[in-house]
């Protein structure tokens, strides 16, 4: 119910009988995959502000790949890079594999402290901040936008680069995803965007927009990692986005992500009353504090033991844990077991005694 699969399959069979399927694309992407990323987020982007275009697009095969290439692109092995603390596992993966080492700076579901972000890029020197503005994972947060301005007034300020994930931007729950990207003057926001999630896994297609001398470096590293995207899936990708029942399909997806959190937040508050749920605005995870002195790794292998499996927290944070969390996906299979799910949670829990 998530995935669109009919549109997806359909698109599979359109895209094997046309003959751009089967040419090389170009190095940044096909152009009308381009052109649509480009759109969606001109769309957002108030008049006052110079729309993104289709050049300024470079289609990935997957937001994590564009991840890696912004990291060594834009910072470069043994510079730093400041990120929200906590944030995406895979982001703190891969400025490790970049070389690019990470500082941390706390974070809450309406963003990250102004102060200590500005402390943070003025002690670092950093040329960059990466951060999930909408629907972070693993909070599910969202920055209202008196902090989005102000971050990005800061990142000016330091004359640093916003890599902003907006992995989740088909995910909103409680409102749209609102992009900083859509309000950046003079080209400081690399705003990646995935279709991984919302179009099929098997589909594998993101884009990033980035402007000027960082665009161009950008598609340096993405030559240099990876050359190009297959033409057939950025096609079957953007026959996805362009059907009209895409939009139908995105209404019942917040549908369903709706009942699925209220229903997933509603039993954490009843079997385990000692954590502290924060109540996502979008995207696919709840983030929950367990009460002080948990033992976390034991906590996890009770719950496999009863039959559920949960995510430690632990592997979010860029630096020490402030705290015993865990991150619980609503958007797998069975959403009726949640309560039972919850339940034994609870359960793992009140066996530590605390
Ligand atoms: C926050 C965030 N960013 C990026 C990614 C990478 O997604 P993909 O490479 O499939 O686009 C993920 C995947 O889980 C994610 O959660």
């Amino acid at each position: 119910l998530l995935l669109p699969e009919k549109l997806v399959r359909q698109a599979f069979v359109r895209a094997s009988r046309a003959d751009t399927t089967v040419a090389r694309a170009p190095a940044s992407g096909i152009p009308e995959l381009q052109a649509w990323f480009a759109a969606e987020l001109a769309r957002l982007t108030p008049a006052s502000v110079s729309a993104p275009t289709a050049h300024d697009v470079i289609v990935l095969p997957g937001s994590q790949n564009g991840l890696s290439a912004a990291f060594r692109a834009l910072v470069g092995p043994g510079q730093p890079i400041v990120m929200e603390s906590p944030t995406y596992w895979g982001a703190i993966m891969a400025a490790e594999h970049a070389g690019v080492p990470v500082v941390p700076v706390a974070t809450g579901p309406d963003g990250p402290d102004l102060d200590a972000l500005d402390r943070a890029l003025t002690l670092s020197n950093a040329r960059a901040f990466y951060a999930q503005p909408n629907f972070s994972n693993p909070t599910g947060g969202q920055w209202g936008p008196e902090r989005a301005s102000e971050v990005l007034a800061l990142v000016q300020k330091h004359g640093a680069f916003l890599i902003e994930d907006d992995w989740a931007h088909d995910f909103g729950i409680d409102g749209d995803s609102t992009p900083l990207a859509a309000h950046d003057e003079d080209g400081h926001v690399v705003y990646l965007r995935s279709l991984t999630k919302s179009v099929s896994p098997a589909v594998r297609v993101a884009g990033v927009v980035a402007r000027g001398p960082a665009r161009d470096r950008l598609l340096a590293a993405t030559q240099a990692e990876f050359m190009y995207v297959s033409s057939a899936l950025q096609s079957i990708a953007h026959d996805v986005v362009t059907q009209p029942a895409w939009r139908t399909h995105g209404r019942a997806v917040r549908q369903q992500l709706t009942a699925r959190r209220d229903t997933l937040v509603a039993a954490l508050a009843t079997h385990i009353p000692g954590a502290q749920v924060d109540r996502p605005r979008g995207g696919l995870n709840t983030w929950v504090r367990l009460p002080d002195g948990t033992d976390l790794p034991r906590l996890v292998r009770d719950c496999e033991l009863l039959g559920v499996m949960v995510a430690p927290g632990d592997e979010w944070f860029p630096a020490e844990p402030t705290g015993p969390f865990l991150r619980l996906n609503y958007s797998g299979p069975r959403p009726e077991d949640f309560d039972a799910g919850a339940e034994r949670i609870g359960q793992a829990l009140a066996d530590q005694n605390l």
